[in-house]
């Protein structure tokens, strides 16, 4: 078989495989318009060029090391490629998972190629297409037009997200896609090294595993009163809710201190029919007032303040109560560490759930019996 044919085959086979994935993990359908921009298309569209450029150059027989070269002018493009399609691939995935802007894979894109084409020029490694070029020609074209155009898109879409919060960054998400199941997105620790066989739909709600965990265990415990700090969208106060009302009985106060996070999750609650099973409030869980006692502390707010909530709280909770505290893993060290200090000071019992984010299960020593 020829063989251009067989690369441009491939390189076609290549990005045409890369593109159905990209579309599936990013929730998007050709013939639907949400979720799309031009900053998405332009994202799609480079990663799947350079994994279908590496699938075409893999195919094509002009890769051998020239006698004497450690890389051949080809050789270095399929590395580069290759190197390029892997790195992208992931920026992809964290890009969904950190809500971060459309645009930034494929200004990220353009950068790689023209560090690809400076290297080539100044090692003499460019390819037949380029090589017919004056050195500046080569470079101009090659180099300082993607790296150019690269930072022009970077510098778009870059402001919005440092400054942004991530909590209404999903919310946009939200807006745009709706919710979709997606692979857990914290890396790999010590306690808990596949991380990706857990899932989530968002990166402030609980992995799904531990949304499933709670509701178990408020049918199993049955409590009357669950107080949950941080509410974000309602996912895990709903989810417990759920459990309540198979209970039949108890109610959940659950706190949230973003106005506009709130507002969705007021939404969330009414869409759920569970509303009369949640009491939920817009403020600061560290000025909450809790009538009575409480048999389950879930505290899941902002990481700084888990250790001030657990000690606000514990007097409350009954002496066969609960303390649960999210995102106790090695990688969240201030919760983690605050866990242990309230176990080594004699007010908990602590068992460390090896989750992604991590769980701490915790009982309180006083009055156990
Ligand atoms: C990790 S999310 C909660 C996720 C939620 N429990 C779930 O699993 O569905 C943390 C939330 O706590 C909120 N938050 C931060 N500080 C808070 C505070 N002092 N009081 C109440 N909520 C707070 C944030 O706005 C955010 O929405």
């Amino acid at each position: 078989m020829n063989v251009y044919f067989l690369a441009g085959f491939g390189g076609i086979l290549g990005a045409a495989i890369s593109l159905r994935a990209d579309l599936r993990r990013r929730n998007l359908v050709l013939s639907r318009t949400s979720g799309w921009n031009l900053a998405t298309v332009l994202d799609v569209l480079c990663v799947a060029a350079v994994i279908g450029a590496a699938a075409a150059l893999l195919l094509s027989s002009d890769h051998d090391a020239v006698a004497g070269e450690l890389l051949s002018p080809s050789t270095w493009a399929i590395v580069a490629c290759v190197a390029s399609s892997l790195f992208l691939w992931s920026e992809g995935r964290h890009q969904i998972q950190l809500q971060r802007p459309a645009g930034i894979v494929a200004g990220e894109a353009l950068f790689l190629f023209g560090f690809y084409q400076i290297v080539s020029v100044f090692t003499g490694k460019e390819l037949a297409m380029w090589a017919g070029m004056t050195r500046v020609e080569a470079l101009g074209a090659g180099a300082v037009a993607p790296i150019v155009a690269g930072g022009i898109v970077l510098a778009l879409v870059l402001p919005r997200f440092v400054t942004g919060h991530e909590e209404h960054r999903i919310l946009d998400r939200i807006a745009a896609q709706g919710e979709f199941e997606q692979q857990e997105y914290v890396a790999p620790t010590p306690e808990c090294p596949f991380p990706n066989r857990w899932k989530m739909v968002d990166a402030q709600s609980a992995e799904l595993e531990v949304l499933e965990f709670l509701r178990t265990l408020v049918k199993t415990v049955k409590p009357e009163v669950i107080l949950e700090t941080g509410t974000f969208i309602g996912h895990s106060a709903i989810n417990m809710a759920e459990a309540l009302r198979s209970n039949g009985f108890g109610r959940i106060v659950t706190i949230e201190y973003d106005p506009a996070v709130y507002a969705k999750a007021q939404e969330n609650i009414k869409a759920s029919g569970l509303g009369e099973w949640i009491d939920s409030r817009n403020g600061s869980s560290l000025d909450a007032k809790i009538d009575g006692q409480i048999d389950i502390l879930f505290s899941d707010s902002d990481v700084n303040i888990r250790e001030q909530e657990v000690r606000k709280f514990l007097p409350l909770v009954r002496p066969r109560g609960l303390v649960l505290i999210h995102d106790a893993s090695s990688d969240f060290k201030v919760v983690r560490d605050a866990a242990w200090r309230l176990e080594e000071e004699g007010l908990l019992s602590v068992v460390m759930l090896s989750t992604p984010r991590g769980l701490v299960v915790a009982q309180k020593r006083e009055g156990r019996s």
